[in-house]
């Protein structure tokens, strides 16, 4: 069947609203209250409460909407045929209202008379079962009694089929994910749904929410059985109209088409069609995040600031690559703008930021290049004189075409010209870069800058004996309060003076006397106990595997130290710490007190 983006949502809408559900609408890309994650990226985000059972929702316990979400996790996948850093996705709810049976059931009838999918194509996955968690074998009962064949009903661990929670606390449950068989052939013997070839495309999740994840990490059951379900929009229509990617869609449309224009070319081919997809996604992405009800995300260097940076800056380096001129994100987010105003009038109302933040940002990451393929031009005018002069004195002589790990890194650290850029530049004229030689200089200089810099980092204004115990301390504190109060409490800021800590952290309440006595409690426990602190180097990706809280912003691949104390406290920090938690004195909370929205301040001290 052929469909649009428009027609979708509307026959999606429209069904559940059939079956009892009140439309309501999507909520911002910007989490509220949240500070685990950068944007929105499901329906649940904003129904966190509603699924927990805290509150009811004005709308009934039946529950269908279209919503925006951003998800970053695969931005290096992006060129492929179906992956997007920007999504709508369809979902209908039930909180505490219907379950399984009735959630599986409006889900194959709307695949096959709503969207005229054959059941022939479709696979599903369930849950199989771990860690005391059953397998969902009600939801195998109930694909077999619609004639789902055995044989298409994959069991798959929690890794595939486990939604939740959107943070590191709150709501979640297995689910049962659809997948539309593309008809290719399988990429091997172990090629099933979930497997990234491309035979089987995702397309719908039913998540069945009656667990809870607690603050300790286990999840318990929830006392309550609701229903999240997210179907792509993009994804579905590709699979409906028979298309090959997901920019062939007519949401993509009038994108591509512009990128076409503006490129002066009629076709891409080779590395120019990864290019103009890239330059596509991150374009409607950055749009919508600059154009979000709410606000407030511009291009920065931290967090969802930095996000958003990355995204307008690959697209304007993907933009040179087409031969696109400077501008062209004004023209990119017109096309979008208009494209989507009428499902989300909030793009139309903020086209005046979008368009100036997109411009401003080009143009400073331009002048950065241009300054960059200066420098570069220099350098190999360099290399090239020394050639010719060698040639003159020995005809022998072999050419240099290699453009030093040095030179590379200078021209990223002092310019901020990027590696990926130098490597393509350096090739259109038949030269290499030593890349092995950039990642030395590359750590060296970060050994460098850690070694300078890391006072300013941790907070220090100087590096005395009391200043590093009182450090150790804040670990400690942080440690404390997460499990006192919390994981949800996060650093937000630290000052340390020789005589006092300052420590803000993300938390919507006073503490009470109980809670503050059982922090220090816990603080001096763990100094008694003379832990010793053990400090490794590893890659932010370890460390965050590790277990480690990590709340500055690390580039992918970035060495980091981890500071650890014992089982209570494993924290991302550049130092220094004590070498045992013995000799810092008794730990005292003498302030407690807000800092500003959701942000407390302790300030605290170490008697001796
Ligand atoms: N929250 C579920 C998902 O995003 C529906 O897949």
């Amino acid at each position: 069947m052929k469909i649009t983006a428009d027609e979708l949502r509307t026959k999606y809408l429209t069904f559940f609203q059939s079956k009892g559900h009140t439309l309501i609408s999507g909520a911002s890309l910007i989490p509220e209250n949240d500070p685990t994650v950068l944007f929105t990226t499901a329906g649940m985000h904003p129904l966190v409460p509603y699924l927990m059972g805290k509150q009811e929702h004005p709308a009934g316990t039946r529950l269908t909407d279209v919503q925006k979400c951003v998800r970053t996790g695969d931005i290096d996948e992006v060129g492929d045929s179906a992956h997007l850093t920007f999504f709508e996705m369809l979902g209908n709810w039930s909180l505490n209202d219907y379950f399984k049976k009735e959630a599986i059931n409006w889900s194959y009838e709307f695949l096959t008379q709503q969207l005229g999918f054959s059941p022939d194509q479709l696979s599903v996955t369930v849950f199989k079962g771990e860690d005391g968690i059953p397998a969902d074998e009600e939801a195998v009962e109930i694909w077999k009694g619609l004639g789902i064949p055995d044989e298409r009903i994959y069991r798959l661990p929690r890794e595939d089929n486990w939604w939740g929670p959107a943070g590191e606390t709150g709501p979640c449950g297995p689910d049962t994910e659809m997948f539309i068989d593309t008809g290719k052939e399988k990429c091997g013997p172990d090629c099933r749904p979930g497997c990234h070839c491309g035979k089987y495309i995702e397309i719908w999740n039913d998540v069945f929410m009656q667990y809870n994840k607690n603050e300790e990490g286990k999840f318990v059951p929830l006392g309550r059985h609701n229903v999240d379900t997210g179907m792509g929009v993009e994804r579905t229509i590709c699979m409906m109209n028979g298309l090959d990617t997901v920019y062939d869609t007519d949401v993509f449309q009038p994108i591509m088409a512009k990128i076409k224009e503006l490129s002066g070319k009629t076709e891409f081919v080779g590395d120019e069609v990864r290019s103009s997809r890239v330059v596509a996604d991150h374009m409607r992405t950055s749009t919508f995040i600059l154009g979000d009800q709410k606000g407030g995300v511009t291009p920065g260097n931290i967090g969802a600031n930095y996000v958003l940076r990355r995204l307008i800056r690959s697209a304007v380096r993907h933009a040179r690559k087409l031969g696109i001129a400077p501008g062209f994100t004004e023209k990119m987010a017109c096309v979008i703008i208009d494209e989507y105003k009428h499902v989300y009038p909030e793009l139309e109302q903020n086209r005046e930021r979008v368009i100036s933040e997109l411009l401003q940002e080009e143009s400073r990451f331009s002048k950065t290049l241009d300054e960059g393929k200066r420098e570069f031009d220099k350098c190999i005018s360099g290399i090239q004189r020394k050639n010719d002069f060698m040639a003159s004195k020995d005809p022998a002589y072999v050419k240099d075409t290699t453009i030093s790990g040095k030179q590379a890194f200078k021209l990223y650290d002092t310019y901020g010209y990027p590696l990926e850029m130098t490597v393509e530049l350096a090739a259109e004229i038949g030269f290499t870069v030593d890349v092995d030689g950039y990642n030395e200089a590359f750590k060296k200089h970060q050994e460098l800058s850690r070694a300078n810099v890391g006072s300013a980092k941790s907070g220090l204004a100087e590096h005395s004996e009391e200043t590093t115990a009182l450090h150790t301390a804040t670990h400690l504190l942080h440690a404390a309060l997460k499990q006192v109060l919390g994981e949800h409490c996060n650093q937000k800021g630290s000052n340390i003076t020789a005589e006092r800590l300052r420590f803000d952290f993300t938390h919507g309440e006073k503490m009470t006397p109980e809670q503050i006595k059982a922090v220090e409690d816990l603080v001096n426990e763990q100094i008694k106990k003379d832990i010793k602190i053990t400090r490794e180097m590893m890659t932010i990706e370890e460390a965050k595997e590790a277990g480690a809280t990590a709340l500055f912003a690390a580039k992918y691949g970035e060495q980091v130290s981890v500071y650890t104390m014992g089982d209570f406290s494993k924290e991302v920090c550049t130092g220094p710490h004590l070498e045992h938690t013995g000799d810092m004195g008794v730990f005292k909370i003498k302030k407690e007190e807000s800092s500003s929205a959701g942000v407390r301040r302790i300030k605290a001290v170490l008697q001796k």
